[in-house]
């Protein structure tokens, strides 16, 4: 066969090739197999050397023809491969920006920060101050300057925990430590009383521990809400009056109060406040083991030994304050049988307020 014929075959087969090629991979095989350094047209051309002069010419334009006719397949399919795979590429990528975002599912606050709050802000309307207090406190401001000093026999009732010095405090070491975590938020007064004039209108949320073990109606930390007003002329009423109000508004219209008569080292008098039985109202029941009624506060008239140690004249001031537990407000409120229900983190519990 002469090498022009030749040539026209080899050409016709890799445009063949090149139409069938289906990437740009299989197309740089057939360009390799034509074109490269082992490739069928290269090994023509180098055969050429051995023509006679004549025929040279001739072969030399078929060749450059092939090769041209071949390069120009190879370029146009290469571009229409190309294009077409990155047109893939790019629907494979894409973000399908139609799909629904993740949601993440938004917090409430526990029902004990609920309840803090919203006692907190029927104190603020009708014009407390809410003031903070700290958890890790002296045994001068837990007891001593609330008219619990020390072998006072009511600082038996609230054993706490004390924190000991490590850097080797020795009345520490030796268990004499005067750091606790407060056993009551009652310490808060005695700090208003020497940091603030009078009149003095606060209450003071927070937590408080005791060496308790937890059962249904005892945790060994819980919350507190201190309450202090010291004015000239508080009377007895006007606890009375606030404290009718607050639960009023905290249980509902139709709860009734009662005062019990009570001892606590910082108040004279003193009482206990209870709130007649929502689930019996007042007959008595299981729930309020049949008295009708459930205690919630402890509260009284400031004693003037207190007002002593914080510097005020208890002949022109005089003074109430309170105590009462969240957890043990809301367990009533809400009917809660036991208080650890509180503490144990169970969404299905608490998803329910
Ligand atoms: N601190 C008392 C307790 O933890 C509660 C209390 C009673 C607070 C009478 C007061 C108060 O401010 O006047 O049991």
């Amino acid at each position: 066969m002469d090498i022009a014929a030749e040539l026209r075959q080899l050409q016709a087969a890799t445009l063949a090739d090149i139409e069938k090629a289906g990437t740009t991979d299989a197309l740089e095989a057939v360009r390799v197999g034509v074109l490269g350094k082992k490739g069928s047209l290269t090994q023509v051309l180098r055969g050429m050397g051995q023509l006679p002069k004549e025929e040279r010419p001739a072969a030399g334009r078929a060749a450059n023809e092939a090769r041209d006719a071949i390069e120009a397949a190879l370029s146009a399919r290469g571009e229409v491969l190309a294009r077409a795979e990155l047109m893939e590429r790019i629907s494979a990528d894409a973000v399908d920006v139609t799909l629904p975002g993740r949601r993440r599912p938004i917090g409430v606050s526990h029902l004990i920060e609920a309840e803090k709050r919203e006692i907190a802000e029927i104190f603020a309307g009708i014009g407390y101050t809410v003031v903070d207090g700290r958890e890790v406190e002296s045994d001068y401001y837990n007891f001593t300057a609330l008219n619990t000093p020390p072998d006072h026999p009511a600082r038996g009732m609230q054993d706490t925990f004390y924190v000991v010095d490590r850097s080797g405090d020795e009345a520490a070491v030796r268990g004499e430590s005067d750091v606790l975590l407060r056993t009551q938020t009652s310490g808060v007064q005695a700090h208003i009383m020497e940091e603030q004039e009078p009149p003095i209108y606060i209450i003071a949320p927070g937590k408080v521990y005791r060496r308790d073990v937890a059962d249904p109606s005892h945790l060994p930390q819980f919350n507190q809400i201190e309450g202090l007003v010291v004015d000239r002329g508080i009377t007895l009423g006007d606890l009375k009056g606030t404290l009718d109000y607050v639960i009023k508004k905290i249980f509902g219209p139709d709860r009734e109060t009662r005062f019990r008569p009570h001892f606590f080292p910082f108040t004279e008098p003193s009482a206990e406040v209870d709130v007649s039985c929502g689930i019996c109202h007042g007959k008595g029941c299981r729930s309020c083991k049949g008295t009708g009624w459930l205690e919630i506060l402890g509260c009284g008239l400031v004693d003037p030994n207190v007002f002593a140690y914080a510097g005020i004249d208890p002949e022109v001031y005089s003074g109430f304050a309170f105590g009462m537990g969240v957890e043990r407000i809301a367990c009533l409120k809400y009917d809660i049988p036991d208080l650890r229900a509180l503490l144990e983190g169970d969404m299905r519990f608490l998803r329910q307020f």
